[in-house]
């Protein structure tokens, strides 16, 4: 038993939550650097284009975070952004945090 609640500290500890400080941290155990970064384009556009291109457009923060869970396709290019399968499943409120972040690169 005492074993076990140490397992259970150990997990909380290493577990990104949501809110938490680091959405970087977030990003990258999502793989979201597999495609993304944070300033060259790549096979998808760069955090701070999108940062550019999105910044100030009403609800386009909603818009984006079901992106994110869901995938997306045609709005940059031929490539598509895979939802969840290939890549991490990511939470609501984990998309929250990241297109917040996002949203604030200038
Ligand atoms: C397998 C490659 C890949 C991974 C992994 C990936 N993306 Fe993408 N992402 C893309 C591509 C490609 C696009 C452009 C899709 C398009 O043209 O609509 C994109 C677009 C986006 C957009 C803009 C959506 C739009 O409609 O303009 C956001 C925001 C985004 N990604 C965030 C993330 C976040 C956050 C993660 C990690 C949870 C992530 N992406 C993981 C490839 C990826």
């Amino acid at each position: 038993m005492k074993r076990a609640i140490g397992t259970i500290a150990v997990l909380t500890a290493l577990t990104p939550i949501a809110g938490a400080a680091d959405p970087q941290a977030l990003a990258e155990s999502k793989q979201c650097f597999s495609c993304h970064s944070l300033e060259m384009e790549r096979r998808a556009p760069s955090f701070k284009l999108l940062a550019r291109n999105y910044g100030g457009i009403p609800n386009a923060d909603r818009v984006l975070e079901r992106r994110v869970q869901l995938g997306g396709y045609g709005h940059w290019g031929v490539e598509p952004m895979p939802a969840a399968g290939p890549r991490p499943a990511v939470s609501e409120a984990e998309a929250r945090e990241l297109v917040a972040w996002i949203l604030s690169m200038k």
